[in-house]
């Protein structure tokens, strides 16, 4: 597995990590996971799923670089230190090695935000300090508002078809060490469908990168989000194989030529 720096913290993360969102795999996933390298965890106080991932890592949390998500609709003061103490509590961790704020909310000042933020860093609960779906513009407000502690990742929508980030949010972040989590990867399992109509050039395209490399479909399609500098991808699956075959997206390179063939067809 290969692993990247965290923002400028010099932790190291793998590039492929395991999402859990609508996740009911039970253990065995998450822990085959694990095992092969992909030891970051993504979660969240949405997904009602953090008591259910702390029992799969049990006896493994010394292996494992948890991130997890306090909710927009809770960012002011004291509903921030209740999140975070529930989470911990479910995830039965002492500390959250990234807290990331969900979504941005232009109801609450994030100045109050931020500053909660940093306090849960300096009381130990939480390691660092991340955002999800904020925009270029939001990610330099909350990083103003919290001078003494970095963000260090933005967990955001990219994927083959979805390509938004490139403009301005992907380079900002390549620019300032803000490592890019890019969720729903696999676009939900459909770059791993095999393509059912001749005219669906972008899955036609995966389809024969797959075959050249000897990949599959969705480590391809893995592996073209991770040829980015500074962005990591967290699929998630509730199956053992497929864990391991997203597990397979890191550890080998598409060529520049795959990967112009790939755009260009998923542009067109
Ligand atoms: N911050 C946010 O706002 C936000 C939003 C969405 C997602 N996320 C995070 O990003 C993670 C991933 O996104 P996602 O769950 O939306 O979508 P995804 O990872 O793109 O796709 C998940 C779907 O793909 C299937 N799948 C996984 N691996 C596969 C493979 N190798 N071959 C074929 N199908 C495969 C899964 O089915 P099986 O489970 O049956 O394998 C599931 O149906 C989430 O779990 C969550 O942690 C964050």
């Amino acid at each position: 597995m290969e692993m990247i720096e965290l923002g400028k913290t010099g932790v190291m993360i793998p590039e492929v990590g395991l999402g859990t969102w609508k996740y009911s795999g039970g253990e065995a996933p998450l822990r085959r996971g694990i095992e092969l390298g992909a030891f970051l965890i993504d979660t969240a106080e949405m997904y009602r799923n953090e008591d259910r991932v702390g029992q799969a890592i049990k006896g493994l949390r010394d292996q494992v670089f948890l991130a997890t998500k306090v909710l927009g609709s809770n960012l002011r003061h004291d509903q921030v230190l209740r999140a975070a103490e529930t989470s911990l509590r479910l995830l039965n961790v002492d500390c959250i090695d990234l807290y990331q704020i969900h979504w941005p909310n232009s109801s609450v000042p994030i100045k109050e935000t931020m500053g909660t933020m940093a306090k849960l860093v300096d009381a130990g609960s939480v390691k660092h300090v991340g955002v999800s779906n904020f925009s270029k513009r939001q990610l330099q407000e909350a990083q103003g508002a919290m001078p003494n502690v970095p963000i260090v990742s933005n967990q955001v929508l990219y994927h083959l078809k979805r390509r938004e980030i490139e403009r301005e949010l992907l380079p900002y972040c390549q620019e300032h060490s803000v490592t890019v989590m890019a969720y729903t990867p696999l676009a939900d399992g459909s770059l791993a469908t095999k393509p059912r109509m001749r005219r669906d050039e972008g899955l036609q395209a995966l389809e024969q990168v797959a075959t050249e490399t000897g990949k599959t479909m969705a480590q391809v399609a893995l592996n073209w989000c991770t040829s980015h500098p500074n962005v990591i991808v967290i699929p998630k699956s509730n199956s053992v194989d497929r864990t391991v075959e997203n597990c397979g997206a890191s550890g080998w390179r598409l060529s520049p030529e795959q990967i112009a063939a790939l755009e260009k067809a998923f542009l067109s």
